[in-house]
């Protein structure tokens, strides 16, 4: 089985990507660590252990995060994912608990454990990764590899229609904590990263009418939360006032490449600067696309393109429980 520990701060789109790696065929979950992202990371981590309570897996080790980013504030956010953050289904208080051990810590002896075996599936800011690099950097070389969700590339126009609402130029992820961003792109690990680009693209990430009836027939406990999120995100206004449609849970994107990678068509290495500025252009990654006087010293970052639409939609069916 690939081993994998997920990364992320439940919100709608992330649970969903905890549904999919408890019921994908191959994949073992060894542990979710949770940050301060879409909440604060006392809500994300409760938000996990909502999840997997629904999924009766309780096996699963959860760690809370720090509270904050690594240097700043922790902004909230714009972008609503309900007033529970989880499309406002008021699962109870969890009875399952956090781990007593740092997300970092659960990183690292993972990793250790099992050198060159561990993906990191990230959808949510980089802080518990940037945290664990710095504590035992001797890990790096051991991460098998890292998918992400951040940034915005410019490499489709939906890469600055962004979920961030209070800065033009960033996606959310990187925004709430570009220290732990940049750390992680200059560290040499092999990081995929999707950006808004293709995450917050309708053309690439939608599940059609089609695949929506697939999952109901499924009817089973994984497709009728990801269908109820779904309908959550459909009728979201902050995206309706952005004139986008798109009913992709976006982190799913990660999940998927990483579940099938031939779903990235289209993948390309390029030089990528984070922006660690204020306002303005706090947390922009700033792709150097000039030909002669390329800044050949910014970290070289494998970003996708493209994916095959079809393909991440039969992924998607496939890791919530249906057979291709
Ligand atoms: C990211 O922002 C969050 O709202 C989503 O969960 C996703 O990880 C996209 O910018
Ligand atoms: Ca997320």
């Amino acid at each position: 089985k690939r081993k994998i520990i997920l990364d992320c701060d439940p919100g709608t789109d992330d649970s969903v990507c905890i549904i999919m790696a408890l019921t994908y065929p191959d994949v073992e979950l060894l542990g979710i660590t949770t940050e301060s992202g879409n909440l604060p990371a006392d809500k994300t981590a409760s938000n996990a252990l909502r999840i997997l309570e629904y999924m009766d897996r309780g096996d699963i080790p959860v760690a809370q995060g720090m509270m904050h980013p690594m240097l700043r504030e922790y902004p909230k956010d714009p972008y609503s994912h309900g007033e529970d953050g989880l499309g406002n289904h008021f699962f109870p208080e969890p009875k399952l608990k956090p781990v007593d051990q740092s997300p970092a810590q659960m990183i690292i002896d993972a990793v250790l454990a099992n050198p060159g075996e561990v993906t990191l599936i990230c959808t949510s800011c980089l802080t518990n990764i940037a945290v664990a690099f710095m504590s035992r950097p001797e890990i790096i070389p051991l991460v098998k590899e890292i998918y992400h969700i951040g940034g915005a590339y410019g490499i489709t126009e939906y890469a600055f229609r962004n979920a961030t609402g209070d800065n033009p130029m960033s996606e959310w992820n990187i925004y709430v904590d570009p220290e732990a961003a940049r750390i992680v792109y200059e560290s040499k690990v092999k990081l995929t990263t999707i950006g808004l680009d293709i995450a917050f693209n309708p053309e690439a990430v939608n599940i059609s009418e089609d695949t929506i009836q697939k999952l109901k027939n499924l009817n089973n406990r994984q497709a009728k939360y990801a269908l109820e999120i779904i309908e959550y995100i459909d009728g979201n206004n902050s995206i309706e006032e952005q004139g986008i449609f798109i009913n992709g849970p976006i982190d799913t994107t990660a999940m998927c490449c990483f579940l099938d990678p031939t779903i990235m068509t289209d993948v390309r290495e390029i030089n990528v600067a984070i922006d660690c500025g204020e306002q303005l252009t706090r947390g922009m990654t700033i792709w150097d696309r000039r030909d002669h006087f390329r800044w050949e010293h910014l970290p070289k970052i494998r970003t996708v393109f493209e994916i095959d639409g079809t393909k991440y939609q039969e992924t998607f069916y496939k890791a919530l429980g249906g057979k291709v």
